[in-house]
């Protein structure tokens, strides 16, 4: 452990042990102020949503989404997600809506749905949990988090 004080190593047994406590809440300070989630996103302010969602989620998938298809994507913006007439960026967004009994699977018959899914599955969702501070799946980032059930 090269972060380990000399002094506590040399002192006595009783030293180590202090020193390792102090060592441990020292640590778990630092990982608290330092953390990327110290407040839970669904916790944050309205303005430090905004700002996450324009400086961090926006610019981030809007790259992803170009990739995916630049013709279609040409305009991405915060209402590729949100959806046209949102309210107050309110989840889940004005986009297509989704069948829960028949979510499209990476083998989809449809090649079209097929490729969304894999794109969704493997890069939107994802991206989105980690940008975000959370898991990706249903008690986190999931379909239905942007997705509305049909
Ligand atoms: C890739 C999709 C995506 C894009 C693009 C996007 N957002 Fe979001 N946004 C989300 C998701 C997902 C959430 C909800 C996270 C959660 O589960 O709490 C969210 C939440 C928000 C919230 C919080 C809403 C609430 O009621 O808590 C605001 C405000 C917001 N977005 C604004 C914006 C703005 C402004 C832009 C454009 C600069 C933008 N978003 C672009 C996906 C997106
Ligand atoms: C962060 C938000 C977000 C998450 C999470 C998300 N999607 Fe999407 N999804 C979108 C956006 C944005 C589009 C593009 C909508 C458009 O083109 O108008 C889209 C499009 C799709 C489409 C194409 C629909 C169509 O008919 O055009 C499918 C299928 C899809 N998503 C499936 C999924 C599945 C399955 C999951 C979960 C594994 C998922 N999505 C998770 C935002 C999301």
């Amino acid at each position: 452990m090269s972060t380990y004080p000399k002094e506590v190593s040399k002192g006595t047994k009783m030293n180590s042990i202090l020193g390792l406590m102090v060592f441990f809440a020292f640590s778990s300070v630092l990982v608290v102020a330092c953390g990327p989630t110290e407040v839970p996103f669904r916790e944050k302010s309205y303005d430090e949503k905004l700002n996450i969602m324009g400086v961090k989620v926006f610019p981030e998938l809007k790259k992803m989404f170009e990739e995916f298809d630049s013709k279609k994507y040409a305009n991405f913006s915060c209402k590729t997600c949100h959806g046209e007439g949102h309210d107050k960026y309110k989840m889940p967004g004005k986009i297509v809506a989704l069948d829960p009994n028949n979510i499209p699977k990476n083998d989809d018959k449809d090649a079209r749905l097929a490729k969304y899914s894999k794109f969704m599955r493997e890069k939107v969702q994802p991206k989105v949990a980690e940008l975000l501070g959370m898991k990706a799946g249903p008690d986190g980032i999931g379909c239905f988090t942007c997705h509305a059930k049909k």
